[in-house]
C-alpha cells in the first residue's frame, strides 16, 4: 500500500492503459478520480477501483478544453480537498502520411495529447504547490523517441511531453513536486488492436521480450513514479516497451 491515504486523478481512465493504471493506483490504497469523455464510459475502471477497497470519483472531462479541465479540478478540490498525484493519460491518433495528413488532423492529436496535458498540469500544479507535494506522471510514447511512419502528429505530440515534463519538473521541484513521463511501446489496447496482422508480426520481431506490452506492464511503472520510492527522480522517462528502444 505505497499510495495509502492518497489521492490521484487519472485521465483517460475508462479503458486500456488508463484504467490499468487507476486500478494499479487504488490497489495501491489511493483513491482515484476517473475521468474520461464520456462519464457512463467510466463506470468499469469504478468497480475496479470500489472492488480494490477504494473510493472512485467519476468525472466527464475533455482534457483538450481549458474551461472542462479547470472545472474539473475545482470539483475534485471541493469534493475531495486535494490531489497529491496527476496521470497525463489521455490520447488519440490520428494517422496518415505526412503529404496526406489535414490540419484537422494534426491539429486534433496536438490539442489533446500535448496542450490537454498542458492544461491539466497548469490547472493542479497551484493547489500542488501549496500542499508542498505532488507527483505528476505523463504518458508519452517510444514513438516520440524514434518516430513512427504515418504518425507525424502523434510522434510530435509525444515527443512534445517529453520537453514538457522535463521543464514543469525544474519548474517545481523546489515545491516537492516531480514531473516525470512514462514511455510505452506498443501495449495490447484498442488503440493498437487496428493494426494488420503483418504490422504486428513485423513489430513482434523488433521487441526482445517478443510481445506486445500488456497494460498493466505500464501501469506498474506509473504507480512507480507515482510512490514516495521515487521521491528522488523527476524530469525521467521511463521506458517500457519490452526492450524495443535501449535509450
Ligand atoms: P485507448 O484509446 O484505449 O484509451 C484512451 C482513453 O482516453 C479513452 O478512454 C478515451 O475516451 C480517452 N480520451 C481520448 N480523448 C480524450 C479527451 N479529449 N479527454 C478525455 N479523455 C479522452 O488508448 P490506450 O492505448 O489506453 O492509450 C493510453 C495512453 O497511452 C495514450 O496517451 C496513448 O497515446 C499512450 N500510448 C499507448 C500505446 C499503445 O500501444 N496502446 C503506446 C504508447 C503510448
Amino acid at each position: 500500500m505505497r499510495l495509502k491515504g492518497k489521492i490521484a486523478l487519472v485521465t483517460g481512465a475508462a479503458q486500456g492503459i488508463g484504467q490499468a493504471i487507476a486500478a494499479c493506483l487504488a490497489g495501491n490504497g489511493a483513491d482515484v478520480v476517473v475521468a474520461d469523455l464520456d462519464e457512463d464510459r467510466t463506470r468499469d475502471t469504478v468497480e475496479l477501483i470500489r472492488l480494490k477497497g477504494q473510493r472512485a470519483l467519476p468525472v466527464r472531462v475533455n482534457v483538450a478544453e481549458w474551461d472542462a479541465v479547470k472545472c474539473m479540478i475545482n470539483q475534485v478540490l471541493k469534493e475531495w480537498g486535494r490531489i497529491d498525484l496527476l496521470v497525463n493519460n489521455a490520447g488519440i491518433t490520428k494517422d496518415g502520411l505526412l503529404i496526406r495528413m489535414k490540419e484537422e488532423e494534426w491539429n486534433a492529436v496536438l490539442q489533446v495529447n500535448l496542450t490537454g496535458t498542458f492544461y491539466c498540469m497548469k490547472a493542479v500544479v497551484p493547489s500542488m504547490s501549496k500542499q508542498r507535494y505532488g507527483r505528476i506522471v505523463n504518458i508519452a510514447s517510444i514513438v516520440g523517441a524514434i518516430g513512427n511512419v504515418g504518425q507525424a502528429n502523434y510522434a510530435a505530440s509525444k515527443a512534445a511531453v517529453i520537453g514538457l515534463t522535463k521543464t514543469v519538473a525544474r519548474e517545481y521541484a523546489g515545491r516537492m513536486i516531480t514531473v516525470n513521463a512514462v514511455a510505452p511501446g506498443f501495449i495490447d489496447t484498442a488503440m493498437t488492436q487496428h493494426l494488420p496482422q503483418d504490422v504486428r508480426g513485423s513489430l513482434l520481431e523488433q521487441i526482445p521480450c517478443k510481445r506486445l506490452g500488456q497494460p498493466d506492464d505500464v501501469a506498474e511503472a506509473v504507480c512507480f513514479l507515482a510512490s514516495d520510492a521515487a521521491s528522488y527522480i523527476t524530469g525521467h522517462v521511463l521506458h517500457v516497451n519490452g526492450g524495443m528502444l535501449m535509450a
